[in-house]
């Protein structure tokens, strides 16, 4: 299918050039929280392109950068201290990673240098993200060229106690475990267990492994809570996020750590110094967006929006519960996914493509992960574009 090409947005519609108007129930790929060309967001950045569009960040701050960062840390689980801004997801966790592995360096304790992450996991698509992202389709080209991962499933029931023995095992040569909490998202919108994962945590943090949690995906209310960590006892040292950051609006994304890790960083040995910046760091641009966003999903408006989603999902589930040929179906907040039990579970499945075809036949915008399909939308989608999206997807499965 070629692309289509879209003119406009507003709100949860995209509107394309033959005049279509689709519904963005996944939106955009999770970014966009509150609707598309937000006026507010719009406004603000205006403001902001006609006063300071961009300057090095190196030597230089500006007020979007250090407001923003004052604004966030303290939403943030854990006790987060510090900010590093970067420009997207898989930036997030590159910096991530390299801050949890320098950590150890700088302390001199160059043995501990592997990373655990989990099966199914993905973190980006550069190499360090690839690294520790499950090997799939998506990295097959280049198994050779990313580093070793002990990789571990997603803690369950009849696996905890596995999980713990190897990492108890292994701890003295671990720099960092990082995971996507409660829901892993390309992977295909798999959920486990908070009770299991701080589990899990627990015994990283007894043995002081640098515990990363990925929020690209699951943060700014998409799990229901402004992220997913708050689900959990057990606090993160690094959290990386993106996506939602800016409600979608531009490509930003932050590394934030606790204190611990940052004064591993405080030395007069230049050594010891983080390497790492790109052209465009703390965009004042970007951050300007970021700061409109959470203005705006810090609006009680917003936080009835997110409940209400939640509540719609819980509906749709029952409806979908009774339907033969799906399975696992689960839910979390703002996302909603199942699979289609007939064909391959993987993510080359042509299902996939049939479901968006279909979908967009029906003025709705879906697009599965392999036979998983999902439900992500902005938080501004009515009650009643809800319902065009039900009735649309009830459609398209009772045709396939
Ligand atoms: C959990 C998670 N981490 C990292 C990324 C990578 O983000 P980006 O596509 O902005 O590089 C994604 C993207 O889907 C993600 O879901």
């Amino acid at each position: 299918m070629p692309p289509i090409p879209i003119v406009k947005a507003k709100g949860t519609l995209l509107f394309s050039e033959d005049g279509q108007e689709y519904i963005d129930a996944i939106s955009s790929w999770w970014v966009t929280l509150h609707g598309h060309a937000h006026p507010y967001i719009a406004e603000q950045l205006y403001r902001q392109a006609q006063t300071l569009e961009q300057v090095i960040f190196a030597g230089f701050t500006h007020e979007p950068a250090v407001s923003l960062a004052e604004k966030l840390l303290p939403l943030l689980p854990g006790n987060m201290a510090r900010i590093f801004y970067s420009d997207n997801g898989s930036t997030s966790t590159e910096v991530a990673l390299k801050m949890a592995i320098q950590f150890w360096w700088n302390k001199g304790a160059t043995k501990r240098n592997k990373i655990v992450a989990f099966n199914n996991s993905y973190h980006g698509d550069t190499f360090g993200a690839m690294s520790v992202s499950d090997r799939s389709v998506f990295t097959l080209a280049f198994t050779d060229k990313l580093f070793e991962v002990i990789f571990i499933d997603t803690p369950a029931t009849d696996n905890i106690q596995e999980l713990i023995k190897t990492i108890e095992q292994e701890a003295s040569t671990i720099a960092a475990f990082i995971y996507e909490p409660l829901v892993q998202g390309a992977g295909g919108l798999k959920m486990y267990e908070p009770l299991l994962l701080d589990q899990l945590l627990k015994t990283m943090k007894a043995h002081n492994i640098v515990c990363i949690a990925d929020e690209v995906m699951t943060g700014f209310g998409r799990t229901g809570k402004l992220f997913a960590g708050e689900y959990l006892s057990e606090k993160p040292d690094i959290i990386c996020l993106s996506k939602g950051l800016t409600g979608g609006t531009m490509a930003l994304g932050v590394t934030a750590c606790n204190q611990k890790i940052y004064d591993a960083y405080l030395s007069d040995d230049k050594l010891k110094t983080f390497f790492h910046g790109h052209s465009f760091t703390a965009n004042p641009l970007a951050c300007t967006a970021a700061l409109a966003s959470l203005h705006l999903l810090l609006q009680n408006e917003t936080k009835q929006s997110i409940a209400r989603i939640t509540r719609l999902n819980k509906i749709f589930s029952e409806e979908l519960m009774q339907l033969k040929g799906i399975k696992n179906l689960r839910q979390l907040g703002t996302i909603l996914a199942f699979e289609i039990s007939s064909g391959k579970d993987e993510y080359l499945n042509n299902i996939s493509a049939t479901i968006t075809s279909k979908m967009l036949k029906k003025g709705v915008y879906l697009r599965p992960l392999g036979n998983t399909v999902y439900l992500m939308p902005p938080y501004c989608i009515t009650d009643l574009e809800y319902e065009k999206v039900k009735i649309a997807l009830l459609e398209t499965l009772e045709n396939i």
